[in-house]
Order: structure tokens, then sequence, then C-alpha cells
């Protein structure tokens, strides 16, 4: 037994010596190592020894074990350092490690959830709705019934075989959803991703993000409604920006408005963002079309309500002075690592 251990090593460490590949390496792992190789059945075989005999040569043969083990690990080495060079990895250990970045909220989350905050400070209930919606709760309920021109406004992607389904166009579409789970009056927003079948440029993407508001109650005028639009770009800009109102047309609101604020990129001087206008439409808003108030089962002589539509792309574009909306969903670490 004993020489024929010793044996088996002095062939094994010849064999290695000669190894040139990584193939033949495994080779003779298997060769020697492997569950039928010749170490492992020599050892195997240790069992059928005489007991006087089992631990001097089981000591010799787990000796010699180690020792092969150990030589071919030591050419395995080799030979991955040699690929290593070879591809230009040169291990440096005096390099630094590798950080762990932790990540943090994007731009368009950020002011989200900041215009969340201001809303819930003025007790408005957040309700995030659902991005696939019925044409019912996209349109009809807001007053656009099927060939009313207002629906080529918004390039629409209808759900395939779902005619009756589209991606919701706006976040209005929760207005008659919210009045007829929560009833009036009621204070809510609804913050969400919108799509549209837009081609892509400088202010224009397909998926984006709003925030509708909504408030519905006794005696609730256009007075209201600049009231609370007011203290809002207040807070998000921590100053007093220049805004106009001008009339715009909703089937939802009536009377109906677009209110621009002025471009904060340019100082209103003229850029892309702002189409060199120097005012950008942050929000359409108005009064809730009685229509609207009817479907969602209110009597419109007792209610009255103020609804908008906050661009939360746009916003945040003006608040961190984003000058392509494409930047946004760029994955660009360059970009987003400024927040
Ligand atoms: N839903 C409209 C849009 O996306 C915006 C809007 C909301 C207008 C609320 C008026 C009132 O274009």
């Amino acid at each position: 037994m004993e020489s024929h251990l010793k044996q088996l090593k002095d062939k094994a460490l010849e064999e290695i010596k000669k190894i040139t590949s990584s193939e033949e390496l495994k080779k003779i792992e298997t060769k020697y190592l492997g569950r039928k190789g010749e170490l492992t059945e020599a050892l195997k075989k240790l069992k059928d020894l005489a007991v006087e005999e089992k631990p001097k040569m089981g000591q010799l043969a787990n000796e010699i074990k180690l020792e092969v083990e150990g030589f071919l690990n030591k050419v395995k080495f080799e030979f991955q350092e040699r690929t290593e060079e070879k591809a230009g990895h040169v291990l440096d250990i005096t390099l630094p490690g590798i950080k762990k970045s932790v990540g943090h909220l994007h731009p368009i989350t950020l002011i989200q959830q900041q215009v969340v905050e201001i809303f819930s400070k003025m007790g408005f209930l957040v309700w995030e709705g659902p991005e696939v919606e019925s044409d019912y709760y996209n349109f009809k309920s807001l007053n656009i019934p099927e060939s009313h021109p207002a629906r080529d406004m918004q390039d629409t992607f209808y759900l395939k075989d779902h005619a009756d389904w589209v991606m919701r166009t706006h976040t209005s579409n929760q207005q008659v959803w919210a009045l007829e789970k929560y009833g009036a009056p009621l204070r809510a927003i609804f913050p969400g991703r919108v799509f549209r079948s837009e081609a892509t440029d400088a202010s224009h993407a397909a998926p984006f993000y709003q925030l509708e508001g909504l408030m519905v109650g006794k005696d609730i005028s256009v007075a209201n409604l600049i009231a609370v639009m007011r203290s809002l770009l207040k807070e998000v800009f921590k100053r007093d920006v220049k805004v106009r109102l001008r009339p715009g047309y909703f089937p939802f609101v009536e009377p109906g408005f677009e209110l621009d604020m002025n471009c904060l990129i340019c100082g209103g001087e003229g850029c892309k963002v702002c189409k060199f206008g120097g005012w950008v439409e942050t929000m359409p808003c108005g009064l809730v079309h009685p229509q609207v108030l009817e479907y969602a089962g209110l009597d419109t002589k007792e209610y009255s309500g103020f609804a908008f539509g906050l661009g939360l792309t746009r916003l945040a574009m003006m608040k961190y002075g984003i000058d392509d909306v494409r930047l946004n969903f760029s994955d660009d670490l360059r970009f987003l690592e400024q927040f």
C-alpha cells in the first residue's frame, strides 16, 4: 500500500508538471482526484487494511492527497494569472475597492412627493388610480362622448382586442371615480403616469406624469382655484412665480383655463423648453363641468368645484432646470446623480 501510494504521488506530480493547458489540468484533476480518480480509489481501499496499519497509512494517504491537490492548485492559479494578464487584468492589491453606491430618488419622484406633501397639508386626499382605464372614466364621464373632436386632442393608446380600454391619457380619469367612491364635499389629488402616442422631442414624451387636483363642495369658485394654485407654486419654488391665466378649452371644465408660468429655465427670454415663448404651460384647469358632476351623481345646484391637471414632468424640469424631457428617461447617471 505504502509503495503504491508513493508511486501514485510521483506519477501525479510528474504529470502535473507537464501540464500546458487548463483543459489538461482539468483532465489530470479528474484522473487523480475525481470521484473515481486513482487517488480517491486508493483512499477508499484504506478501510480494508488491518486495524494497526490504518492510522499510519491513513496519515500518509492524506498527506499525499494534500500535496497533489496543493500542487494542482498552484498550477491552476498560474494559468489563471496568465489568462488575466493576457486580458490586461493584472491583480493590483493596492487599487481601491469597488464602492457600493446608494441609490436615490428620481427628480420626478422628488417633485411628486413634494407636491403630495403640500396638498396633504391642505387636507387633500391622495389617490393613485389605474393606468389602464375604461373608455367611460377616461372620456365619456368627462363629457367627451365618442366621436367628440376632443378625443383627437389626446392621441390615445387603445388596448389591443379591447376597444373599450385605454392607457389613461390623463389623471382626469380619477375625477368621477373619486366622486363616486367618496362623494362630496371632496378634496383630492391623483398623481400618476399617463400615456399619449406622441413623437418624443425636448418637451414631449409618450409616458409622462401628471397630478390631478379636484375640489368639490358648496360655493367653490375660480377664486379658490387661483388661491390653491398660488400657494402650490409658491411652496414648490420657494418664491413668487409669475403666472398668467388664459382661456383654455377642455370638455370637462367650464370655464376652462390654461395657467402658464414664467419659464424658469431661461427666465422668460425664450428657450427650447418654452418653445421660445418665455411661458410654460403648467396647469390646465377650470371649474368642473356640470355634466361631470351629474355623471358622478351630484346635484349641480348644490355642488360646484374646480379641477386642474398639473404636469409633474414639466414642473420637475422647471424646478431643477432640466432642459430636455428625454433626460428624465435616459438612464444617464451623470444626469441622475445630480439630484
Ligand atoms: N386632463 C387634462 C389634460 O391632460 C388637463 C386638465 C385637468 C384640464 C383638469 C382641466 C382640468 O390635458
